[in-house]
């Protein structure tokens, strides 16, 4: 069985595709290296994946990709390629979003529809319950998107049920909740606040600190969709991936000032439209489909984060 990692060269797809080498697993990565951010860094996350005799990579579009030429029946794919980014997904841009994370799930799933896939895992997002209804929110809970990158991850979903009902897709949706770790992208929170933090540089703080997160470690967002590439009875699933535990930014800052060893300047940015106040995941259904338990305290994973963006940046 060979497994397709769409978006490789990302944040999570290449940590992904990682573990699945790590378990000896055959995989195809394909990555447009779209310039939402510096080419280099997603080269460099590609880098020890590239000498791997059972990995392959195909530098192309997914929306343009032949599938049918590189899989075959009871192969799977991990559908990690978006483009991501809440406050970029305004005006003109939206283009670009709709692009990635609707044509390209589209075209993707219409080349499979006939292919008899074992498995096709959607990376979905926290961001489709926008401003939730409750804490923690469940998967039935309604989705209500305030940004249009949610919006765009939420008409994927509706894809993966489309060609799922339609055409037995054996889809499943992962919504993941803000992920972070070694290879974080750089328009993320705790990237631009690490490098901050090593550059002596006063960090950027968007709203007032008090908002809070449910922040999942990438190893552990990983794993759940290593298992849902497999796990029995999860076609056509909604499944929350969080790490289990709300946690104010002003406290992560904290739990940073700690790691870094002194105290970090930080410049208001004000609020940003599209930003949810807070988010925070019930994983029940997770632990019970796929076995899921986050492992990585908040405390262990940041500090793994901060050794990556030093080492990154040459600090
Ligand atoms: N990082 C998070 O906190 C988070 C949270 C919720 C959901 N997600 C979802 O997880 C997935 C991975 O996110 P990430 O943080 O690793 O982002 P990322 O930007 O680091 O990785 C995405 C990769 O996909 C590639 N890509 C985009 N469109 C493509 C296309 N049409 N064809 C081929 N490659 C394409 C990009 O070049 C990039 O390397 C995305 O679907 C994102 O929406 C991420």
């Amino acid at each position: 069985m060979k497994i397709l990692v769409t978006g490789c060269a990302g944040f999570i797809g290449s940590t992904l595709a990682a573990k699945l080498l790590g378990e000896g697993r055959d995989v195809i990565g394909v990555d447009c290296f779209t310039d939402y951010y510096d080419r280099w860094i997603k080269e460099r996350n590609l880098e020890p994946l590239l000498p791997r005799k059972n990995f392959r990579f195909i530098e192309q579009d997914v929306a343009t990709l032949d599938v049918r030429s590189i899989l075959e029946r009871g192969d799977a794919i991990a559908h990690e390629a978006a483009q991501a980014g809440v406050r970029a997904s305004w005006g003109s841009n939206f283009q670009t979003y709709t692009h990635h994370n609707i044509t390209a799930t589209q075209s993707l799933l219409e080349s499979v529809k006939d292919l008899g896939l074992s498995r096709f895992v959607l990376a979905g997002s926290s961001s489709v319950y926008g401003d939730a209804l409750r804490l923690p929110t469940f998967e039935d809970d309604t989705p209500q998107p305030i940004s249009p990158y949610g919006v765009t991850k939420l008409a994927s979903e509706h894809l993966c049920r489309l060609y799922h009902k339609n055409y037995g897709v054996p889809a499943v949706v992962l919504r993941y909740f803000t992920v972070y770790g070694p290879k974080q992208r750089p328009d993320m929170a705790f990237h631009k606040w690490c490098k901050a933090a090593l550059a002596d540089e006063p960090l950027p703080l968007f709203g007032d600190g008090e908002q809070t997160r449910d922040f999942t470690f990438v190893d552990d967002a990983v794993a759940a969709t290593a298992a849902a590439l497999e796990a029995p009875n999860v076609e056509g699933e909604i499944i929350n991936v969080g790490g289990g535990r709300r946690i104010t930014v002003n406290g992560v800052l904290g739990v940073l000032e700690s790691i870094h060893g002194r105290p970090i300047k930080r410049t208001d940015k004000g609020r940003q439209k599209g930003d949810v106040r807070h988010t925070g995941a019930d994983v029940s259904k997770a632990e019970r489909l796929l076995g899921f338990s986050p492992k990585v305290s908040l405390e262990d994973g940041l500090r793994l984060e901060y050794a990556h963006m030093k080492k990154l940046y040459g600090f």
